[in-house]
């Protein structure tokens, strides 16, 4: 199998990225932690359509993580990730910087994104946007891409990237790509390999209780009552704790009291001591 290039350093990076734009390649990133599955590989295949010259990025970043979070524990498979980027194909470059390359010793800047931040994870996990936002600008501007790619998977997150490259005025065009879900709909995810079966099968109740309220509030149910019927419908299902189930502005993330524009309903949900996240469009 063909070996992929990893790079370690933001120099090596701009210095291999530089001579692929001297030959005028678009250049793509696509941001992650590793611990990579199909929703990612499909990210790759979506850069792939808009730029010629993709770079994947993989480095589990400290700052999004609240010191009581998964950050230890968090998947670290560079070797298999390299390997399955290979066999997929369309990838050019991994940037895979350590924790001292990121933030070197006295980094003492954070970016605060106002806007879409607010309420949801932030509510939740107050620290997180910041720590996504600032990594994320950092990755931007180490790599300069013309787009960059990220999953409809972390909705939130997608808004919160579009805003902070629409304020600082950075060139990159930010894509949302689709969700990539289990064949029970579950929507993959790296931290789904800490569900035990039991909670395996519980979890893939999410989706379908996002798509059973999705269908109601069409059918007339008003946003409040259908909220309350999700948020029932996990428990009994067998979550443990619903943190929210919120139908929502799909661009803004407001509140909302009807259907009158586009919507989305986000949902994050314990079950065991794992947390999951998904959404869907009304
Ligand atoms: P990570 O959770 O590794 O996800 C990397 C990217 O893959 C994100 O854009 C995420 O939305 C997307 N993704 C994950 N699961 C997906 C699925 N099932 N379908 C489609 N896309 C999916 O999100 C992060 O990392 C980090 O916060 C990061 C942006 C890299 C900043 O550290």
């Amino acid at each position: 199998m063909a070996t992929l290039q990893i790079v370690h350093t933001i120099a090596l990076l701009r210095s291999r990225l530089a001579a692929a734009r001297r030959e005028g390649a678009r250049i793509g990133l696509v941001p992650t932690m590793g611990a990579l599955h199909d929703g990612h590989l499909s990210l790759v295949r979506e850069t792939r359509k808009v730029a010629d010259k993709i770079v994947v990025s993989i480095f589990v970043n400290p700052a999004q993580f609240a010191p009581h979070e998964d950050f230890d524990r968090y998947p670290r498979t560079l070797d298999a990730d390299a390997n399955k980027l290979a066999a997929a194909g369309g990838t050019d470059l991994i940037f895979a910087p350590s924790v001292g390359e990121m933030y070197p010793e006295g980094f003492a800047t954070s970016i605060e994104v106002g806007g879409p931040s607010q309420g949801l994870e932030t509510d939740f996990r107050p620290h997180f946007f910041a720590g996504v936002a600032t990594v994320v600008a950092k990755l931007l501007l180490a790599a300069m891409p013309d787009v960059a790619t990220f999953g409809q998977k972390d909705y939130q997150q997608l808004l919160v990237v579009r805003r902070l490259a629409a304020d600082l005025g950075l060139a990159t065009q930010i894509v949302g790509a689709p969700i990539v879900r289990e064949a029970d709909g579950l929507a993959m995810s790296s931290r789904n390999a800490y569900l035990s079966p039991s909670e395996r099968k519980i979890a893939g109740q999410l989706n379908v209780i996002l798509k059973q309220t999705v269908a109601s509030l069409r059918s007339g149910t008003i946003i409040v009552a259908g909220e309350a019927e999700g948020k029932r419908a996990l428990l009994a299902a067998g979550f443990d704790s619903v943190d929210y189930f919120a139908v929502r502005d799909a661009t803004t993330l407001g509140p909302i009291d009807s259907l009158d524009g586009p919507a989305r309903i986000l949902a994050a949900a314990k079950v065991g001591e794992t947390r999951l996240i998904d959404n869907m469009a009304v």
